[in-house]
């Protein structure tokens, strides 16, 4: 009973119920001095270099390659070789050894690939490691499902490789986006020279030893880095048969430009400006996870973010107070922090871009929502913002903001949230959130977007297509629509 009696009656409840910290250890991944170009299987030292730094906290991580026009040349002799000497001809049962070889390491190296994608590119390291790295393995598997199945996919047109692709990507999901070009290229019997964004090699430069484990043919997958400089030198190159370029639409269209009249094959996957419009009759709570997924994840770098939210008028009100009461629950901080939702800004430029326009919505007479947050002193950061009283004529409603920011509009019928979810020079893609089944029939045949999501938002899938309309590009990538670039059908 003395025992008993000793038991205590009050017991510490904390006051402070907020995340300890949960970092992930970068000790998984090797980071070298500095890099060089992968061509033909072998590592070429770069003449020029500059630095990659982790956002997070500007801190310098390795000295990276700025190819020059020559770099990209000996690329491209490399990847003609590899083409004629055996790769287009390989049987695709072969080819899909090798991906299916390059998905399983991906795999069992995932987690030196989530934690460098983070570090590099600052998204939160629960993303990298659950959305990037799982979705770049699941292209290499699902493509290499394909190799030896043309035929079928495409009966009684003789599917045949293209040739050499010089394939372009941006920051915002390195590796994703490096999957979605070499995966189907490679399955269709192509070589490849691809360049990483010049804010974030390091994952591109580690899936060349994946390469190496995989025992590839050198020269089918060749790695230049640099800037636009190196990427103006792919698209410029004679023996290139085919452009894959995802990015921004200036940029896109001046390639669309050259590429004119040249006979090189172009798909071209550019910005957006994304509708996300909720009916009055949709679940609300649930709307306003698919409304903070649509526009916070991956810090609003992402060409289909939902961007615009169009809210019914009767339910503007609630709506909006369930937003901003969820958006003081984000986290904003480490990307390597497991329990962080929203991480840092991938470059200064990019940071820049969004002060700009956001201050252009204060100023054009939006009001602006940003929760309590305390930001880390060094590193690239930005709150998670919400603009309401927006006009569609406000630059924030137009122009691809490619951050945290959400401008809040509002309908009355249907035939209005057609139209101003529309009223773009872009149409990627576009969600609809109603309990009407029908409702999201008739919207889906009205909305011109490559992608709608129904009561959901940022969906991927590899057997899915994914590419715009009008200013967000042409070409699909994903599914059995993401072979057709990488093949040619004439005789
Ligand atoms: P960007 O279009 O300049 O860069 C994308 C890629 O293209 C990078 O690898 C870059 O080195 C390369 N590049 C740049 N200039 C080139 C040229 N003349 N020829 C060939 N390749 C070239 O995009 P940036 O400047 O990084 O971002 C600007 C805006 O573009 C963002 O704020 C965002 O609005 C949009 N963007 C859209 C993306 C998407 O997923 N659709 C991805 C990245 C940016
Ligand atoms: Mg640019």
């Amino acid at each position: 009973m003395a025992e008993l009696d000793k038991t205590r009656t009050e017991v510490d409840v904390p006051g402070d119920w907020t995340y300890a910290s949960a970092p992930e250890s970068r000790d998984i991944v090797r980071i070298a001095d500095s890099y060089g170009y992968y061509v033909g299987g072998e590592w070429l030292e770069p003449a020029e270099t500059y630095e990659t730094i982790a956002p997070r906290d500007e801190e310098p991580l390795a000295a990276i390659g700025q190819a020059t026009a020559e770099d990209v040349g000996r690329a491209v002799v490399a990847a003609r070789e590899a083409f004629a000497d055996g790769w287009s001809a390989l049987p695709g049962s072969e080819r899909a050894k090798y991906l299916f070889r390059i998905a399983r390491i991906l795999q069992e190296r995932s987690r030196e690939f989530a934690v460098l994608e983070s570090l590099n590119g600052g998204k939160p390291i629960k993303e990298s490691r659950d959305v990037d790295i799982p979705l770049a393995a699941a292209h290499f598997f699902y493509y290499a499902g394909w190799a030896d199945k043309l035929e079928y996919a495409f009966p009684n047109r003789r599917p045949r490789p293209v040739g050499v692709a010089g394939q372009i990507i941006p920051w915002n999901f390195p590796l994703l986006m490096l999957a979605w070009k070499i995966a189907p290229a490679l399955a269709c019997g192509n070589t490849v020279v691809l360049k990483p964004a010049e804010t974030t090699p390091l994952t591109a430069l580690l899936f060349c030893d994946v390469l190496r484990q995989a025992e590839l043919p050198a020269g089918v997958v060749n790695i230049v880095t640099g800037d636009g400089r190196t990427g103006a030198a792919i698209v410029e190159h004679e023996d290139i048969d085919k452009i894959a370029f995802t990015g921004s639409t200036e940029v896109g269209k001046a390639i669309q430009r050259h590429v004119a009249g040249t006979g090189k094959r172009l798909t071209l996957e550019l910005g957006g400006k994304a509708a996300n419009i909720v009916f009055d009759d949709a679940a609300l709570d649930q709307a306003v996870e698919g409304i903070v997924n649509g526009i916070y994840f991956n810090q609003g770098h992402v060409c289909c973010a939902g961007s615009r939210l169009f809210v019914q008028e009767s339910i503007y009100e609630p709506l909006v107070a369930k937003l901003e009461r969820r958006l003081t629950t984000l986290r904003v901080g480490d990307p390597l922090d497991k329990n962080t939702d929203v991480g840092a800004i991938n470059s200064a430029a990019q940071l820049e871009k969004i002060q700009e326009l956001v201050a252009s919505g204060v100023e054009e007479g939006a009001e602006i929502y940003q929760p309590p947050c305390v930001l880390p002193e060094k590193g690239y950061w930005f709150v998670p913002t919400v603009f309401t009283n927006v006009a569609q004529s406000y630059r924030i409603a137009q122009e691809e903001i490619f951050g945290p920011v959400l401008s809040v509009l509002t309908f009355r019928t249907p035939e209005e949230a057609v139209e101003k979810a529309n009223n773009t020079p872009y149409g990627l893609s576009a969600g609809v959130w109603t309990e009407k089944g029908s409702r999201i029939l008739w919207m889906a045949q009205r909305l011109r977007a490559g992608v709608v999501w129904a009561n959901t938002f940022n969906r991927f899938d590899p057997g899915s297509p994914f590419g715009g309309y009008k200013e967000s590009g042409f070409g699909r990538e994903g599914g059995r629509h993401g072979l057709e670039p990488y093949l040619r059908f004439d005789e």
